[in-house]
């Protein structure tokens, strides 16, 4: 039986559901401490949550930012989490559309992301080349580095992605044990 999912903006009182989803989806890597500072610039961040009942199947968080010598409105894709037992029945997919289609409403012309292209391809994500990430990306991860448009046809201005400070964390950025000490 397939059960219906709930698609929302989350609310505070989803925290607790939100805290345990992440190290379940993503058993080797704590990306709670990022994911609590998103949700605390209340003006940056588009955070959805998709439920199954009283069970949270998956969330998502668009981080709205700009690009440096541009006045564009663009959003930054990501963690993106649906729960072990309920991967591959579309509600990854379901979770970005649904927020891509709010920014869209709201004027957001790019989303960015950084994550497998073998995923994201599938949402329409192509590799981005002429707007850089906040820091630069090892060779071997610059096709992650995607970007799909939901308006417009014309490229953005500007050169770099310019992201609030949870995202200024060279680690994000780099795989691990690659990071400059610096
Ligand atoms: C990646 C993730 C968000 C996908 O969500 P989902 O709800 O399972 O995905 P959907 O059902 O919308 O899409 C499933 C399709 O995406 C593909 N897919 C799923 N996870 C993938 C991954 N990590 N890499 C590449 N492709 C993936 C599969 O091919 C699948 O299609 P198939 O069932 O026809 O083979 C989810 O599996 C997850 O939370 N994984 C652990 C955390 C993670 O890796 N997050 C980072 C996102 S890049």
């Amino acid at each position: 039986m397939t059960q219906e999912i709930e698609i929302r903006e989350s609310v505070p009182g989803d925290l607790d559901l939100i805290e345990k989803l992440y190290p379940d989806a993503f058993p080797e890597e704590d990306l709670l401490p990022l994911v609590r500072d998103l949700l605390r610039e209340q003006a940056t961040a588009l955070s959805l949550v998709a439920f199954a009942g009283t069970a949270l199947a998956g969330h998502v968080i668009f981080t709205r930012c700009d690009i440096a010598g541009g006045n564009e409105k663009v959003a930054l894709l990501g963690p993106l989490a649906v729960a072990p037992s309920r991967q591959r029945q579309g509600i990854g997919s379901a979770i970005v559309r649904a927020g891509m289609q709010m920014l869209e409403n709201e004027g957001v012309s790019h989303v960015y992301v950084l994550g497998d292209p073998a995923y994201y391809g599938r949402l329409g994500f192509t590799p981005e080349a002429s707007v850089a990430p906040p820091y630069p990306l090892p060779e071997e991860w610059r096709e992650a580095w995607q970007s799909k448009c939901l308006h417009g046809t014309m490229p953005p201005v500007g050169d770099t992605l310019r992201v609030p400070d949870p995202w200024l964390q060279p680690a994000l950025w780099a795989p691990e044990g690659e990071q400059d000490p610096d």
